[in-house]
């Protein structure tokens, strides 16, 4: 593998260490990003969303204080490490767990969560099995916000040895891919000056 991949693994697809862990501490170039996430979620007292590619839990720690419970995860021990650490109170208080887990096969029973969330880690994942994922795991009716980055321009945001690393997708193959896997009301729109797509979907009451 490149170095430069290398890189990209360890700071963002991936995080260890300690430069990663004090990047990760608390991201604030995603700050609006997380704005635009949590305009889009609305979380309530009566939520229990479930966080995937956490980082460092600062967007954890954004949707606790709307007094929901939050699952959040991520495959870097690393990270979920600092999201424990950044939200220490709200873990001892069993209002968020924190597991290390991959976005494809999430340890979590069926129609656990009334809501889902995923920050600038979409464009990492193979999409379709992780979208069957959030479908078994949200109760129907549930929410789904997924923010990435769009196919279009994506070089105008993020340095290109990222871009190489990332899936990205047209606002119809998004669509596409989360009406397919049994979500309704889907919507994909652009947020980030048109950089990112923003999609919002409830889970349909559907079988699987
Ligand atoms: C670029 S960081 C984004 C962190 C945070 N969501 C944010 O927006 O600031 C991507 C995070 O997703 C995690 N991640 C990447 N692929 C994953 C997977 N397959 N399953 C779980 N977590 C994953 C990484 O370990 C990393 O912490």
């Amino acid at each position: 593998m490149a170095a430069m991949d290398v890189l990209v693994d360890r700071m963002l697809r991936r995080p260890s260490g300690v430069l990663a862990r004090r990047w990760w501490r608390d991201m604030k170039s995603h700050h609006d990003i997380f704005r635009d996430a949590l305009a889009a979620l609305r979380p309530v007292s009566d939520d229990h969303v479930i966080e995937i590619g956490c980082g460092g839990g600062t967007f954890a720690s954004w949707m606790l204080r709307s007094g929901c419970r939050v699952t959040a995860v991520d495959h870097s021990a690393d990270m979920v490490a600092l999201t424990r650490r950044n939200n220490a109170e709200a873990v001892a208080a069993g209002r968020l767990a924190v597991a290390t887990a991959s976005a494809g096969e999430l340890p979590f029973p069926a129609g656990k969560f009334s809501a889902a969330v995923m920050t600038n880690v979409f464009f990492f994942l193979d999409a379709a099995p992780v979208v069957a994922e959030l479908v078994r795991v949200l109760a129907p009716g549930g929410r789904v916000v997924v923010h990435t980055l769009a196919a279009d321009r994506p070089a105008a945001v993020v340095p290109r040895p990222v871009v190489r690393r990332m899936r990205l997708y047209s606002d119809d193959e998004l669509a596409g891919l989360f009406e397919t896997a049994g979500f309704t009301s889907v919507s994909v729109g652009r947020v980030g000056g048109g950089s990112f797509q923003l999609v919002t979907a409830i889970r349909g009451d559907i079988e699987h």
